[in-house]
């Protein structure tokens, strides 16, 4: 109901609105006035009273009035004169914002009678505003990739004036890159648009700040600014760049693994990721990915492997730096290794001979060459053996050695070298290699057999056994292997008579002297020989020596008397005058024994008598004697025995039987021989015979015997060298006579004989001279025979 009646309300205001427009005059225009804005209140706009022609006093009679529909009325009519003026002042944007004309209607009305008129009060603009930009800055963000021509529109500034007074143009200050063009609408509202004229560059200007200013066209023009800031936004559109295109660096090549060689940088002036970098080799040869490493965010690069100078003296490693995008930096990096004496100098043998022959002329052992890896003073060498060797280094190209003998060896002085070769480099520290060689040196037989004494003296005691080992002879050869085997032989001598073959025989392989049967110092007191010595060697050598072999005496023989002679059944019978003094010589017993020295030193004794007390016997010449003076009461016969002892040990001894008859004188011959045998007295009938035969015998001989002694004594001065090797003799015992020196015949003369056994007479089968036996005093013959039997008569009677 509301709503309706309101509706109601309104149609009536139209209806009386049309009415009024009916009483205007039809087709009339409206008149026009029109006053600038901003104009003081009460000013004078216009008179109406000559506008609609009327007098001075009609306004006020008619009842003028000024109306303005459901407006608010801003014109005053002064009646008394007619004029139309302000109300108040008035603002044209206030009343009519964008609208142009801004155009206020009225209506004159005249009541009496009723006249309508009407009119429109048109406000004229005045530039009284500013072109305004709403926000304080503008914020532009353009790549630096855009192309020139690239318009960028900008937000309008406001200038609520209107038709001329609004905004005319923009203006932008100066600057390289940009223009601004002022754009018109369709409104003909304008804004501005920038324009870039020259391409931007964020590395060289990343922020831009211009100023933007409006003109309103008005006069005087005014205008208004804003700030544009201008953010240029990066692309990648630089590469990253190395600081240096070329690196050089040096390394030594025992640098270890992981040695940060160097730091490469490469920069980009972009930002963010398009400045971001990353490194990495660039078509680098398998060898150096595997040597080097590279970090690819740092830039070190670092050792991945042991460098090696002699391989590889230097790496040309291209690198590469990367960005996130497509761009990419290269440089150099040229790594020049440094030697360092790392290499030991080696030795290569080309010929070698581990064997000289001795006493042979310089010659050449060894062929070798000497190389070191490392260069410079670091490969240079310098090559020597020890000092002390026959040997020297010869070089005559550079690193090319020969090792060569100095002079003729000689194994037995040194049969082995160990020669060592030293190499030295002369880098620092500098390091040597050495090489041993050993150099034997073969033997030549150039060495006899050499025996360890050129005589042996062997001694034997007599009845050995045969094949005794008596001694060894030993020779030593310097030489080795064959040259050194050595043969011992016997030097045979070509004297028939001595058989030496018979009696001793040496072992050929060690020098062993055996002998073959039993020795008789008896028969052979001593004999010399020589010995030989050969060695295998071609030519073979050989050496001698003398080996004297004496044989020495054995208590084997016991006593033999000679006399009186002893026969068994028959004792010896000795006649006694009774008249006889103290002390006289009834016999002597004499004995003899085949042993020398002490072995055949006798003593007598008396070992049983009928009557004790009335003889004794001197124990050192078996001289049998009375010790007092005989008596009529004594026995005429008296028995005696005595005990002839040697000194040997055991001592050997035999007993002589005697027969002694005291006889009143010597003039009644006494035979007293029961016994005597028809043979015995053939004897008797030869004893003439015997004495004549004797007596010339002994006259030969002593000629001969003469004969001898001065051969003797012209040999004795050459063998006097000989005389140490008897036997020694020991020392005398003074109780003690030895039989050969106090016979009673001269004792350089004895006389061998030989007895015939079996018949009661004697014979001289023959008789011959032996040898004096001085004790001290060997033959010059390298026989010593022993006469059989020696004693103080010279010869044996039997
Ligand atoms: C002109 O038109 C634009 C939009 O097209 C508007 O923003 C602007 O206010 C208008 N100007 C005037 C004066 O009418
Ligand atoms: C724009 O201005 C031109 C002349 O200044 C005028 O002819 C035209 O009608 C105007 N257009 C509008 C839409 O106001
Ligand atoms: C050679 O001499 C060296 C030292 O001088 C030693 O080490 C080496 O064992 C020797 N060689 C022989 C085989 O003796
Ligand atoms: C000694 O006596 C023996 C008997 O005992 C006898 O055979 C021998 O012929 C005798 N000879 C001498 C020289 O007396």
């Amino acid at each position: 109901m509301e709503a309706s009646r309101k509706l109601i309300y309104r149609q009536r205001q139209v209806v009386l609105f049309c009415f009024f427009l009916g009483f205007s005059q039809a087709g009339a225009e409206p008149r026009r006035y029109s006053v600038v804005e901003e104009t003081e209140g009460s000013s004078f706009v216009t008179n109406i009273a000559k506008d609609l022609d009327l007098g001075q006093r009609e306004l006020i009679r008619r009842g003028a009035r000024v109306i303005s529909k459901g407006n608010k009325l801003r014109l005053q009519l002064d009646l008394e004169t007619g004029d139309v003026v302000l109300n108040e002042k008035l603002d044209r944007e206030e009343l009519c914002g964008d609208t142009e004309p801004c155009v206020l209607p009225f209506q004159i009305l005249l009541e009496n009678p009723l006249e309508f008129f009407q009119a429109e009060l048109q406000v004229i603009d005045i530039n009284d505003h500013a072109p305004l930009f709403m926000d304080r800055e503008i914020l532009l963000k353009i790549s630096e990739s855009s192309p020139p021509g690239t318009t960028f529109p900008l937000k309008s500034a406001k200038d609520v004036d209107v038709g001329g007074n609004n905004i005319k143009n923009y203006v932008i200050s100066s600057n390289s890159h940009f223009q601004v063009l002022t754009r018109k609408r369709s409104n003909n509202s304008t804004y501005p648009e920038l324009v870039l004229d020259k391409v931007l560059d964020r590395e060289m200007e990343h922020v831009l700040m211009l100023t933007l200013m409006a003109q309103d066209g008005g006069s005087p023009p005014r205008s208004g600014t804003v700030q544009v800031h201008i953010e240029v936004l990066d692309t990648n559109d630089n590469a990253p760049e190395f600081e240096q295109p070329l690196y050089k660096v040096q390394v030594p090549e025992d640098s270890p693994i992981g040695f940060m060689i160097i730091r490469v940088s490469a920069t980009d002036i972009d930002i963010g990721a398009n400045g971001e970098i990353s490194y990495s080799f660039f078509q680098v040869s398998e060898e150096i990915s595997k040597t080097f490493e590279v970090n690819p965010s740092t830039g070190e690069m670092r050792l991945n492997k042991q460098l090696d100078f002699e391989t590889a003296p230097s790496y040309e490693v291209n690198m590469e730096a990367r960005d996130a995008g497509d761009f990419s930096g290269k440089c150099i990096v040229l790594v020049q290794v440094m030697d360092v004496n790392d290499n030991a100098p080696e030795i290569s043998i080309t010929a070698f001979t581990g064997l000289i022959a001795e006493n042979s002329p310089e010659t050449v052992v060894a062929v070798f060459s000497v190389s070191d890896l490392d260069s410079e003073e670091n490969g240079r060498t310098e090559c020597s053996i020890q000092n002390d060797l026959p040997f020297l280094l010869k070089s005559s190209v550079e690193n090319f050695y020969t090792l060569v003998t100095d002079r003729p060896l000689d194994r037995e002085s040194r049969s082995e070298y160990n020669v060592t070769i030293t190499v030295m480099d002369l880098g620092t520290p500098r390091l040597r290699t050495q090489l041993n060689v050993i150099i034997l040196v073969s033997d030549v037989n150039d060495n006899a057999p050499t025996f360890f004494q050129t005589s042996y003296t062997l001694f034997v005691r007599e009845n050995n056994s045969p094949a005794l080992h008596i001694g060894t002879v030993s020779a030593t050869d310097q030489d080795s292997g064959t040259n050194a085997q050595i043969t011992y032989s016997l030097m045979l001598s070509h004297d028939p008579k001595f058989p030496l073959a018979s009696l001793v025989s040496i072992n050929a392989d060690n020098g062993q002297l055996f002998a073959l049967r039993s020795l008789d110092y008896e028969a052979l007191r001593a004999f010399q020989f020589r010995v030989g010595a050969v060695d295998a060697g071609s030519p073979a050598l050989s050496s001698e020596a003398l080996v004297r072999v004496v044989v020495v005496d054995d208590n084997d023989n016991s006593p033999f008397v000679l006399y009186p002679l002893q026969n068994g059944s028959v004792p010896c019978t000795e006649l006694v005058p009774r008249a006889a003094e103290t002390g006289y010589l009834v016999t002597k017993v004499v004995a003899v024994d085949g042993d020398s020295g002490q072995n055949a030193w006798l003593s007598y004794q008396l070992l049983k008598a009928t009557e004790p007390g009335l003889f004794s016997v001197w124990a050192h010449n078996g001289e049998v004697r009375t010790t007092r003076l005989l008596s009529e009461r004594d026995a005429a016969k008296h028995r005696l025995v005595v005990l002839v002892k040697d000194n040997g040990e055991p001592p050997m001894s035999a007993t002589v039987t005697l027969l002694v008859l005291l006889v009143d004188g010597f003039s009644q011959p006494y035979l007293p021989l029961p016994e005597v045998t028809s043979e015995e007295t053939q004897a008797d009938s030869l004893t003439v015979y015997l004495v004549i035969a004797l007596a010339s015998v002994s006259s030969l001989f002593l000629f001969s015997v003469l004969l001898f002694v001065a051969v003797r004594l012209g040999k004795r001065h050459r063998t006097t060298s000989m005389n140490h090797l008897s036997v020694p003799q020991s020392h005398f015992p003074g109780h003690l006579l030895e039989v050969s020196r106090t016979g009673t015949l001269s004792h350089n003369y004895q006389y061998e004989v030989c007895l015939t056994g079996g018949s009661g007479t004697s014979e001289f089968k023959f008789l011959k001279p032996i040898l004096p036996n001085f004790q001290n005093h060997s033959p010059g013959s390298e026989i010593e025979e022993n006469p059989n039997f020696r004693n103080d008569f010279g010869f044996s009677i039997q």
